[in-house]
Parts: C-alpha cells; sequence; structure tokens
C-alpha cells in the first residue's frame, strides 16, 4: 500500500510512524496509509512556512485569488470520488460525503472572490494636514487544527481564508481522517503556490497540534473540536500572545411549538437530531416540545427513525451511516446507559446494529421524559442521541432552551410570527434557525457560538477576516 506522506516546504516526506485509515463503514477495509509526524517534524514545517511567509504576503491579490480558484474548481470536479472517499473515511453516506465536498470547493471559490476585496479606508484625521489609513495585513504563521467529523469543509472554511489574506499555513487534519486532508493538500500543492506557504502535517494531536500551539512561531491557531481540547488550545496559546479562534461543542436546542406545521417539525427535528450520525457539533439534541403537540411529535419522530436506513455509508439508500469509531460507539453506548440510569425513557434505538460489512452501527435512539438537567441533557453526546424535553409553554421553552453551558446553534418550529421573532433575540446561542434543523449551515455567512461553544472572531464569509488579518492605522502627513 501506497504511503500518503506530509506535505512540507514544497516536498512530500515520510512521517516518524504510519496510520492505517479504516472504514467506519467496514472496519476490515484500511482506506490508507498516512504518514504520522513528530515534533521534529512539525517545527519543520513551522520553520517552512515562517521562511515563506515574505513570498505569498508579496502575491498581488490576483495570484492569491487565482490559487483559490483553481483548487476550488478542482474539488468541485472530483465532487464523486472525494465525496466516496470522504464517506469511506467518515461515514457519513455518499449524498453528505458529496455534499460537503461540494460546499468544500464552494468555500474556496468564495474566497477567491474575497481575495480580491481587500478591506481599507482612508479618511481624514482629527488634525489638520494628516491623513488616515486603515489597513488589513496578514496574521502571519496560521496553524489549523481540524476534526474528524467535517474533513473537507472544516478544513477548507479555515484554509481558503488563511492563504486568501495572505497567510502561510501549516495544517493538522483529525487523525481519524486524514484521506481528505490529504486529497486537499495534494491538489493545493499543484495551485501554484510559493513552496512553504502551505505546509499538511498529519499526525496525533498530542505532538502535531501541541507543537503548533506552543511554537511563538505560530501567530494564529484556530481550531474546531472538543471543549477539553478547546481549552487547552487557548490555555496554551493565549498566553504567549498568539490570536486564538476556537470551534467546540454544542447541545443545541430545538424549540417545536403546539402550532408548529408537524411534518415540517419532524423533518427539521430526524434531520438535525440523526443526518451525519449525530456527529455535528450543530446537532439538533435537546427537542423542547410544548404539551399539546408532544405525543403527535414524539409519535411522529419515532415513526420516521424506525424506519431510517442504517448501512454502509457508500450504499444506495443509506440514510444513516455507522459512528466514527469504536471509541465515539462506546461514547454513544455509554450515554445511552446514562440516560437509562437517570430516569429518561428510552422510546426507539440505542442498538447496535449488524449489517453485510462490519461496522460501527447504532440504531438512532429517542429519550422522552428527559430532565433538561440530567447529563444526556447537559452533555455533548455527538452521536445519534436526542432528547425530548417536555414543557408546558413557550416561555419555559425558552428557558430551557437558553439553560446550558453551550450557545453554536437553536431553533424554533413554529407557524407564528411572533414567536418566531421573539425568539430569534432571547436565543443564546450564535445561531438561531426557524423550520430548519439546526444543523447544515451555508458557506458565504458567519458561522460561530457563544458560551462554551466559541471563543474568538466568527469563521465564514467576510466576518473570517477579523481574524485572519491584523489592522494596521497608519497617520500620514503628506
Ligand atoms: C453544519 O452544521 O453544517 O463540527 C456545520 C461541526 C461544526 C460545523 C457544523 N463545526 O459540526
Amino acid at each position: 500500500m501506497e504511503l500518503h506522506k506530509n506535505f512540507i516546504d514544497g516536498q512530500w516526506v515520510e512521517g516518524a510512524e504510519v496510520n492505517r485509515n479504516i472504514n467506519p463503514s467496514d472496519t476490515n477495509e484500511v482506506v490508507g496509509e498516512y504518514a504520522r509526524a513528530d515534533q521534529a517534524q512539525a517545527k519543520e514545517a513551522i520553520a517552512a512556512a515562517r521562511g515563506a511567509l515574505e513570498s505569498w504576503k508579496l502575491a498581488t491579490i490576483q495570484q492569491r485569488s487565482d490559487v483559490l480558484d483553481a483548487i476550488g474548481t478542482e474539488i468541485l470536479a472530483r465532487r464523486e470520488e472525494l465525496g466516496k472517499l470522504l464517506s469511506r473515511e467518515e461515514g457519513k453516506t455518499l449524498n453528505e460525503g458529496i455534499g460537503e465536498t461540494i460546499r468544500g470547493g464552494m468555500v474556496f471559490k468564495f474566497f477567491a472572490g474575497e481575495a480580491l476585496r481587500p478591506a481599507g479606508e482612508a479618511i481624514p484625521s482629527v488634525r489638520p494636514g494628516v491623513e488616515v489609513e486603515i489597513a488589513r495585513e496578514p496574521v502571519g504563521v496560521v496553524g489549523i487544527i481540524t476534526p474528524w467529523n467535517f474533513p473537507i469543509a472544516i478544513p477548507a472554511w479555515k484554509i481558503a481564508p488563511a492563504l486568501a489574506y495572505g497567510n502561510s499555513v501549516v495544517f493538522k487534519p483529525a487523525d481519524l481522517t486524514p484521506a481528505c486532508g490529504w486529497e486537499l493538500a495534494e491538489i493545493i500543492s499543484r495551485s501554484g503556490l510559493p513552496d512553504g506557504v502551505f505546509n499538511l502535517v498529519m499526525g496525533a494531536g498530542s505532538r502535531v497540534g501541541q507543537t503548533f500551539v506552543d511554537s511563538p512561531e505560530v501567530d494564529a491557531i484556530t481550531f474546531t473540536g472538543s471543549v477539553p481540547n478547546g481549552r487547552r488550545v487557548r490555555a496554551a496559546a493565549a498566553p504567549r500572545g498568539a490570536k486564538v479562534q476556537l470551534e467546540m461543542g454544542g447541545k443545541n436546542p430545538m424549540i417545536v411549538l403546539d402550532d408548529a406545521d408537524l411534518d415540517r417539525a419532524v423533518a427539521a427535528a430526524v434531520d438535525g437530531a440523526f443526518f451525519q450520525t449525530g456527529q455535528r457539533c450543530t446537532a439538533s439534541s435537546r427537542l423542547i416540545v410544548t404539551d399539546g403537540i408532544h405525543d403527535a411529535f414524539v409519535d411522529a419522530v419515532t415513526q420516521r427513525i424506525k424506519n431510517l436506513k442504517v448501512d454502509n455509508a457508500i450504499k444506495p439508500g443509506t440514510e444513516m451511516g455507522p459512528a466514527v469509531s469504536q471509541s465515539q460507539f462506546d461514547i454513544d453506548l455509554d450515554y445511552l446507559k446514562i440516560g437509562k440510569e437517570e430516569g429518561a425513557n428510552l422510546v426507539w434505538g440505542g442498538e447496535p446494529l449488524e449489517r453485510e460489512t462490519p461496522g460501527f452501527y447504532l440504531s438512532p435512539a429517542l429519550f422522552t421524559e428527559t430532565h433538561n438537567n440530567m447529563r444526556i441533557n447537559r452533555e455533548e453526546i455527538f452521536g445519534p442521541v436526542a432528547s425530548v424535553i417536555r414543557v408546558k409553554d413557550y416561555e419555559e421553552a425558552v428557558e430551557v432552551a437558553n439553560d446550558t453551558g453551550f450557545g453554536l446553534s437553536s431553533g424554533i418550529c413554529t407557524t407564528s410570527l411572533k414567536y418566531a421573532h421573539d425568539f430569534k433575540r432571547r436565543s443564546a446561542a450564535g445561531i438561531v434557525t426557524v423550520n430548519l434543523p439546526t444543523a447544515g449551515v451555508d458557506y458565504h455567512v458567519p458561522f460561530g457560538g457563544r458560551k462554551d461553544s466559541s471563543y474568538g472572531s466568527r469563521e465564514q464569509g467576510t466576518y473570517a477576516k477579523e481574524f485572519y488579518t491584523n489592522v494596521k492605522t497608519a497617520y500620514i502627513a503628506p
């Protein structure tokens, strides 16, 4: 089997170890072998990025735009092939894999445009004979650490703006899903960037990620992953003065009011809670339902998930793939046990399933009779497990929705403009949806949350420039 190598200073290089990438839908299948760097190699990549910074800072905006456009074009052209690879290594369905690949391509296209729209202002000074200019400059070397659940879209939405605004990059994809990161790096390696501007360093978070976080040569760290790891990143990088941007967990509420369109509410809840096997930080994991619609909603969701086809991610007709790994599968089972012990009623699912190919299959699980103080409603599970919390009215629903340590996304299903507007204002989350799942966001608008879900400025859209640039104010007396 051919080894997929790291890409450092324009060269493909072996790592210190080899990582066998296993297909969670068929654990007999090795998707590929990937290099794992040690600390020394991570430091080499950082030095290369530092050395190349000036060349990319000086590149014209046309050069930057052309590079990003070429990357986006190739990703979009190869959507089927890359989408299938994504499904094989991560376990989301083929449609989901292709959809995510398209999103990754579109992100590069978006930032190809943004590269041509540098922000700046020229304004008068309050002093006579002085002019003021406000410009944005690259931050420098950006360390990018990404999770396994969106192995192409999240790297895209960090790498594309980093390059668009003139930064150099050291990129570490998740150790569980290196294949998409590697393919992205291979495409980027042929896009016309000067050597060293973009570096791929696959490997463990504890070695490669930690080296990025600790290195005084890395000016900014953008991380998506778990809360404990995000806190570790901040604790190490912020005190040394690095810019830090974190996207972490969620325990996202979806309110369903008596006046909701039942079919739309069920569709939104099932998509939000179970698609992509519930492995989204934006998943609708707390379904907060008012008394009048509660029983009809629970019945309809249960019917729908009983018929949800759980199988090999790339098999036609599959609606939900497996958990990504044995350890995530075990976490899911653990929380199912915890929920039962806490007194929640498991109406359906949570059973390990056998399929033609051996994989981490679990039936979608729905708890009812849950209370917002239960651990299954406080802690992020990151699997196909959702809870229903019964409330008496809208006011109680809002209170329960906001009573969480997280604040990423939130949703409401209602036909009332009054409640929809009110919730939009009072939700303590960074993203609010109305009659839509809390997950599955657009690529051209800001993404991010509050409280334990996020730290630093927003990702995506034009807002990404806050993180990837530094502002400079110049005073000129001509
Ligand atoms: C989405 O719901 O479309 O890791 C995006 C995650 C998020 C991205 C979710 N950072 O699940």
